[in-house]
């Protein structure tokens, strides 16, 4: 059987499930029962400089986007950084930490730009006998007004000036957890790299409003007539999560740093996608908020069952294996031609594909007077709109037009696998210039 054991920047957990920083690791009850019910380890809710606790609004804090079905896809919240007295929670990590030594414990802190303030943290905090700390630079509520999160994470010379200050006062791993709220990631990646960062971990969660009460007329969570931005997690994040996960893993300036990866984890097989992108684990919370802490069960057993299909016997096997084919757009191939193909069998005739295609891409579906549908080869662009839009799974697949072959839409004979041509050779890129490219360097 697969050996889920992980090692991230020495923290060795018995899995890669790790729970983030949010409710689910607000206490010691909670943690107790994260790691009886089989999560390999922790990042403690954020904690702040001593002091005054934290204040939290006593009203809904959570807005949601939910599927047809009801299913939760994302959801946004306006909570602060723990609202607990620190002593009380490095009193819990400590216990927690003494009792279960196998598992990962790492403390995610947020306290002021303040050589000092981190300073004091640090030290508190190795008391406890924790396995690391992360920063949180994402945090985009709240706390972000107060000058700390993603105030923080969206300058890369504040994410290197705190970096420093932190691996100066303390031997502890440090990961460093960004903000997807700034246009591009690497920076703050780099920064916390070039300090001396462990690891970094992305993503926190992204700058929204999900809903504006139309009676109202005040954007939700309401909170006695008036609402904020919040916080966007869960499902619907998880691209926006892996995008930025592979551009820190495939940047010359930022590969190499770990990686934990972040962002809508629901699954085994999401884990496996984040890891296969260059992230050495992952975290979780909406999932664990949605559907309790007994889902990491069926993450361990999937992510098991699949690793000993594909005979991986550990995660180091295939932790960046997909992060070489991540590449940009000039460099597909622009001679690789597929084509839609409808299972007779399995349609259920709704028509779906017809309208999308018809209204949408490239009249290359046909209705008949019976309803049957069929693709038009010489209209098929091969976009696969009608694949994303037919009810049916695998009713409609694409298939790979081979060397010899013509595309019967542009006359085109499908070239030997050598001789394919991307938009660096393309005769129609004027005078086939790399440099005429918009994105390159990566
Ligand atoms: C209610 C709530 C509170 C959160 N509090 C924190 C926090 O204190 N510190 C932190 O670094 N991230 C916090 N997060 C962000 C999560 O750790 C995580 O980065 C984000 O939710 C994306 O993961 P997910 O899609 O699995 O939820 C919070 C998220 C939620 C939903
Ligand atoms: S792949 Fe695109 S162009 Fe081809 S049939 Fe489907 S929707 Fe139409
Ligand atoms: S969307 Fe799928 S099921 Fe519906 S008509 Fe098209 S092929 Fe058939």
């Amino acid at each position: 059987m697969a050996d889920l054991t992980t090692d991230f920047i020495g923290i060795k957990s018995p899995n890669p499930f790790w729970l983030a920083s949010a409710p689910p690791t607000d206490k010691e009850y909670n943690v107790r029962r994260a790691f009886e019910a089989g999560w390999g380890g922790v990042v403690w809710k954020t904690l702040g400089a001593e002091g005054p606790p934290i204040v939290n609004v006593s009203g809904p804090r959570y807005g949601a986007i939910w599927g047809a079905d009801r299913r939760l896809l994302g959801l946004n919240n306006i909570e602060l950084i723990t609202d607990r007295p620190l002593q009380t929670n490095l009193d819990e990590i400590k216990r927690v930490k003494q009792d279960y030594p196998d598992h990962a414990v790492v403390v995610s802190l947020m306290v002021p730009v303040e050589e000092d303030a981190w300073k004091d943290i640090l030290e508190r905090v190795s008391e406890t006998g924790a396995d690391g700390v992360e920063l949180n630079f994402g945090c985009p509520h709240g706390m972000a007004e107060r000058g700390m999160g993603s105030a923080v994470g969206q300058v890369p010379e504040y994410v290197g000036l705190i970096t420093s200050w932190v691996k100066k006062h303390s031997d502890l791993p440090c990961i460093v957890k960004l903000t997807p709220n700034i246009t591009d990631i690497t920076k703050p990646a780099q920064a916390a790299k070039e300090n001396g960062a462990d690891a970094v971990s992305m993503i926190n969660t992204i700058t929204s409003i999900t809903s504006v009460n139309l009676d109202e007329m005040c954007p939700e969570p309401m909170i006695d007539g008036l609402g904020t931005h919040g916080g966007y997690c869960g499902p619907a994040v998880k691209p926006i999560a892996m995008n930025m996960v592979a551009q820190v893993a495939r940047k010359p300036e930022t590969a190499g740093i770990p990686i934990s990866g972040i962002g809508g984890v629901t699954t085994w097989r999401d884990a496996a996608e984040f890891m296969a992108l260059g992230a050495g684990n992952v975290q979780v919370c909406t999932a664990a908020m949605t559907y309790g802490f007994r889902i990491v069960k069926e993450m361990c057993s999937g992510l098991s069952q699949w690793m000993d299909e594909k005979g991986y016997t550990s995660t180091a096997d295939f932790i960046g294996k997909a992060t070489p084919k991540v590449t940009n757009w000039e460099h597909l191939n622009l001679d690789y031609v597929t084509k839609a193909e409808i299972d007779q069998d399995l349609c259920i005739s709704c028509g779906r594909c017809y309208a999308a295609c018809e209204d949408t891409s490239h009249q290359a579906i046909a209705m008949s007077d019976d309803r049957v549908f069929t693709v038009k080869d010489d209209e098929c662009v091969a976009c696969n709109l009608c694949v994303n839009v037919c009810p049916i799974d695998g009713c409609i697949t694409m298939r790979t037009l081979k060397p010899g072959e013509v595309d019967e839409r542009t006359g085109m004979t499908i070239p030997a696998v050598d001789d394919k041509r991307t938009w660096l050779e393309h005769p129609n890129n004027p005078d086939g210039d790399p440099l005429t490219c918009i994105s390159r360097g990566q």
